[in-house]
């Protein structure tokens, strides 16, 4: 049993492995927080963990890998899971939402060829599972857009939103997906024109939109901002400071909302010259009034009725 967590230090999963779920997202589905992130090595690209208590991770599966299975959907994508030199295809931060009319499990995902990173493209995988037998379904460009760092959010009545960074970067776009998550329904807001944000993420707390989002300094990080809306279509407000000037050197991965008072920051600690040791370092977001705080911890614990986390500086 795992009872505490220290942020930045390499975390490890129910059999004494490093958790690789890097630039990820987290789901509750019948009991279970699922947690999916990048995990470069060998053939993998994403892998799914799950928990009861969000400290004992078991390992499930690695569910997009080179040689998971790929079948086109109506939208024309490229499913090519190889590089054209035969080496690996770039997917970064995987993100999954359950549909309940479908009852699949959808992944977005950024995609590069391997090459370079000009394609700046999306990608989709499903499942019937939360952690095993993914299909995936290629990449493509929303309505011909790049499209790179990207989250989902899904809202109360299960609409879903995909926000990513378009126009090398510079602006931060928003759309609203299809019924079936399976395709972009309209792009509903094309945010902060020209100041660059990255590693969004999303989350609302009485019945307002909070995103966070970094500046773009690849692995570096820098002074992470928060914006709110009262609704996903906007208007959204000007972008207000989040923490320190390195968010405590963090870059947002996603906001897991516990309940309707336990809002958690997960975010990477990434680091640039060994990718592999990079780790992760999650803090409350506290609130002054409708304002988002973010204070500094150095590491959380169970409490004794294993359902609430403290936090310790
Ligand atoms: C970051 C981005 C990461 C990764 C990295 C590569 O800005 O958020 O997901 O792409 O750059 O340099």
């Amino acid at each position: 049993m795992n009872d505490r967590l220290t942020n930045g230090s390499i975390w490890k999963d129910s059999s004494g492995q490093p958790i690789h779920a890097h630039g990820g997202h987290m789901i509750f589905h019948d009991d279970y927080y699922y947690w999916y992130g990048e995990d470069r090595r060998d053939n993998i690209y994403v892998s799914c963990y799950r928990s009861k208590d969000l400290f004992n991770w078991e390992f499930r599966n690695h569910i997009l890998t080179t040689s998971t299975p790929a079948t086109p959907i109506r939208v024309r994508t490229n499913v090519k899971l190889m590089s054209d030199k035969g080496g690996k295809v770039n997917l970064e931060r995987p993100k999954v939402l359950f549909n309940s009319i479908t009852k699949k499990f959808v992944l977005w995902v950024h995609y590069e060829n391997g090459e370079h990173y000009n394609d700046a493209a999306c990608a989709i995988a499903t499942s019937d599972f939360p952690d095993d037998h993914f299909v995936y379904h290629g990449s493509f460009n929303p309505y011909g857009y790049m499209s790179r760092d990207c989250t989902l959010f899904q809202d109360d009545d299960g609409t879903a939103y995909f926000i990513s960074a378009a126009r090398d970067n510079a602006d931060l776009h928003i759309y609203r997906l299809q019924e079936d998550y399976l395709n972009v329904e309209s792009l509903v807001g094309k945010l902060w024109q020209g100041e660059y944000r990255e590693a969004p993420a999303v989350f609302k707390r009485n019945g307002k939109y909070y995103m966070l989002s970094s500046f773009c300094t690849g692995w570096e990080p820098n002074q992470g901002k928060y914006a709110m809306a009262d609704t996903m279509d906007g208007p959204w407000g000007m972008l207000s400071d989040f923490g320190d000037e390195t968010t405590y050197r963090t870059q947002p991965a996603f906001v897991l909302k516990r309940s309707e008072k336990e809002y958690l920051y997960f975010s990477d600690r990434w680091n640039g010259s060994d990718y592999f040791q990079s780790s992760y370092v999650v803090l409350p977001i506290e609130f002054n009034g409708d304002i988002p705080v973010l204070m500094h911890y150095s590491s959380l614990s169970l409490g004794e009725d294993s359902h609430l986390i403290h936090f310790e500086r």
